[in-house]
């Protein structure tokens, strides 16, 4: 029986990335059945609201969705789509898994660590208010629960993945009470897991640490902020944005997507990479269940970039999306 799964192509480049995505999705004998739906700033400009209620209805009918990136205007008073569809959908965990790729220029090769983010709270949360002209307050929302279901989260996929240790990142010097229940919340979590690694680091000394050696960390887990920053780091570390997938899960539902945003500098002019959307459409196969159509995409991605034919300029190449797009289309097809 085909898999419904709402699709929202977002703005910037990510209808373009998005139908490069299906293309290959279909390659991989992938048995779908793509369900459009709007949201981002062409919504809001079509329909008064950039993430209609029939979207978030459709999600959750059908409980999976593939999203492209949505842009939010800076400084305009808009919220967030994406903290809107996070806390609307309740998908507490952030995956993003960071992985080293063969023929991709970067300062390391073996880095093989997965990014854990807490998705509903933190700075996050959108309280921000002003006091009095000149002076805005923005509340930073810690609460027991959110922490001990995230790093829960992260040591039961360190467990389901065969890893070593779990790293939980904070600033409990600084922000004592917050980051302190934060901290002792994971603390406690970790107890239930004596056969796991489990290991304490500020924030600051992560990304000094992430810069000299990537390879030490396996799974790292870290509230939503600290998580935002840290992903597009590991990202800069396996060869850029334009490569990295994600997941947002909750309970009852999840959304699949890239890490990167709509790109306005490259939007439309047909030279985005897809390959983060695509292999985030992976994890995304595997999550539902169909494991062999997400292994047929991965090789096909690792195929691609070891001939290192038809690239995007992200990649090194003189390529285009069509181009690569093309490459994946015929890997995935050899693939086994
Ligand atoms: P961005 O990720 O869109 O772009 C940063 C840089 O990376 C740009 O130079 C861009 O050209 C490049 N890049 C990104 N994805 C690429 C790809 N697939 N192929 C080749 N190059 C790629 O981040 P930026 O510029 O900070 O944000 C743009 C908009 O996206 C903003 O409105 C932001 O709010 C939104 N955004 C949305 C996200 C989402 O929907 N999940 C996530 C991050 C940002
Ligand atoms: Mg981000």
């Amino acid at each position: 029986m085909s898999t419904p799964v709402v699709l929202i192509p977002g703005d910037g480049i990510g209808p373009e990335v998005t139908a490069a995505t299906q293309a290959v999705v279909q390659a991989a004998g992938a048995d779908l059945t793509w369900i459009e739906a709007p949201a981002g700033l062409g919504a809001a400009e079509r329909l008064g609201d950039p993430l209609p209620n029939s979207t978030l209805d459709l999600i959750r009918q059908h409980r999976v969705a593939l999203k492209g990136p949505c842009t939010t205007p800076i400084g305009k008073g808009f919220r967030s789509i994406n903290v809107r569809l996070r806390q609307g959908l309740d998908l507490y965990a952030s995956v993003r898994p960071i992985h080293s790729l063969p023929g991709v220029r970067g300062p390391y090769s073996n880095v093989d660590l997965v990014v854990v983010r807490e998705n509903t709270e933190g700075l996050y949360s959108g309280m921000e208010h002003f006091v009095v002209p000149g002076v805005v307050e923005g509340l930073r929302l810690v609460t027991r629960s959110a922490a001990e279901r995230i790093v829960r989260y992260a040591f039961e996929l360190a467990r389901q993945q065969g890893r070593r240790k779990v790293t939980f990142c904070h600033k409990a010097d600084v922000l004592p009470l917050s980051d302190g229940l934060f901290l002792s919340t994971a603390r406690a979590v970790a107890d239930d897991y004596p056969f796991l690694g489990f290991e304490e680091i500020r924030v600051d000394q992560l990304c000094m640490e992430l810069a000299l050696d990537p390879t030490r960390f396996d799974v790292l887990v870290m509230e939503n902020l600290f998580g935002d920053v840290i992903s597009d780091l590991c990202a800069g570390l396996v060869g850029g944005l334009g490569l990295v997938p994600g997941a947002n899960i909750g309970v009852r539902y999840s959304v699949f997507e890239a890490v990167h945003g709509s790109a306005p500098d490259i939007a439309g002019k047909g030279v985005a990479n897809p390959i983060g959307l695509l292999r985030s459409a992976a994890l995304m196969l595997e999550h539902i269940g169909q494991r062999k159509a997400a292994k047929r995409i991965e090789h096909a991605v690792v195929q691609t970039l070891q001939n290192a034919r038809g690239l995007t300029r992200d990649l090194g190449g003189d390529g285009n999306t069509r181009t690569i797009t093309e490459q994946l289309v015929a890997n995935v097809g050899g693939a086994p």
